[in-house]
């Protein structure tokens, strides 16, 4: 049978052959024995907006049908610089075809996290802010955890993890990864993360001088940490995502778009994995003077905003 040029590059796509890759990882030890088999996909940084044509995140979305994930995990930057494509993320967030949860990202405060989360709810999306739920999956329970964006200062650790059972498998999202080891040591064996688009351009392993020794992130792509059973640590998944907010441009392997799945229940060394573990990055603490800078960006943008609004009401005599 001849397939359409249509339905080929639909198939590439959905296999991971296309412009977003698929990798495949098995969850860490710590939740073999307590749960069966839990798939989840994860995703980051869509970036929704004029930056990325629109087709990519399609791709990247249908790829994850494909999978025919239990669960799907986004970490945020769901928007570009503005409200303008909200109603193309919504349509975007409607054809997921399993629950999906998410938390904020630095580009969300900037455009407006409460419209952001407000398009996100609506298209059924269960928006994490500091805090965590517990779902059924597959017939049992799974908690999560959503910590706000760290990025631009909202994250509340303390609160996010408050309550949370031991006896529970538990699964975290951060836009930021950095986070991941003080939600390791509350007994958190996986967060996934994004934020750092994988540095886009990856040749010469550019990503980790640019993003590792002068952005100062431990975790630059992939995965870091240790997922073996009862060593007090856990292990971090940073995705390089799927849109960007400056330029489109990804070059080389690890900075390609992409569609990453974690076998939840299913022992490391299963099956082939794109890599191991990694050493982290020297990494360097965030100020707190940069981290008022950023607070102050995003109240900034906010007023901005209001006054845009003001001035556009119309005057009354
Ligand atoms: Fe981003």
């Amino acid at each position: 049978m001849l397939l359409s040029p249509f339905a080929w590059s639909s198939k590439r796509a959905e296999t991971g052959q296309g412009r977003v890759a698929l990798r495949r990882f098995a969850g860490p030890a710590a939740y073999v024995d307590r749960m069966r088999p839990v798939r989840v996909a994860h995703v980051t940084d869509l970036h929704v907006g004029r930056v990325t044509p629109f087709e990519i995140q399609r791709e990247a979305q249908a790829l994850v049908n494909a999978q025919e994930p239990d669960l799907i995990a986004i970490t945020g930057d769901f928007v570009c610089h503005s409200q303008l494509y909200l109603d193309q993320l919504a349509q975007l967030m409607a054809g997921f075809r399993a629950p999906v949860v998410a938390v904020l990202g630095n580009h969300d405060y900037w455009a407006g996290a409460e419209e952001v989360c407000l398009a996100l709810r609506r298209s059924g999306v269960e928006v994490l802010r500091n805090q965590h739920i517990t779902l059924t999956v597959r017939g049992q329970a799974i908690q999560i955890v959503g910590l706000d964006d760290a990025y631009t200062g909202h994250a509340r650790r303390e609160k996010a993890v408050a309550g949370l059972r031991r006896d529970v498998p538990v699964l975290a999202l951060s836009h930021i990864a950095e986070e991941a080891d003080l939600l390791w040591s509350r007994g958190i064996p996986l967060v996934l993360s994004g934020h750092t688009h994988g540095g886009q351009i990856t040749l010469a392993r550019l990503h980790e001088i640019t993003l590792g020794k002068i952005g100062g992130h431990k975790y630059v792509h992939g995965l870091y940490g240790s997922r073996r059973a009862n060593d007090n640590g856990g292990a971090v998944y940073v995705g390089a995502g799927i849109g960007a907010a400056v330029m489109p441009l990804r070059i080389g392997d690890r900075g390609k778009r992409e569609v990453t799945i974690f076998e939840l229940g299913v022992p490391p060394g299963r099956f082939d994995e794109h890599h191991a573990e990694q050493r982290a990055m020297r990494g360097r603490a965030v100020s707190a003077w940069k981290l008022r800078r950023r607070m102050a960006k995003v109240a900034r943008k906010r007023d901005q905003r209001a006054n845009r609004r003001t001035a556009q009401m119309p005057v009354v005599p």
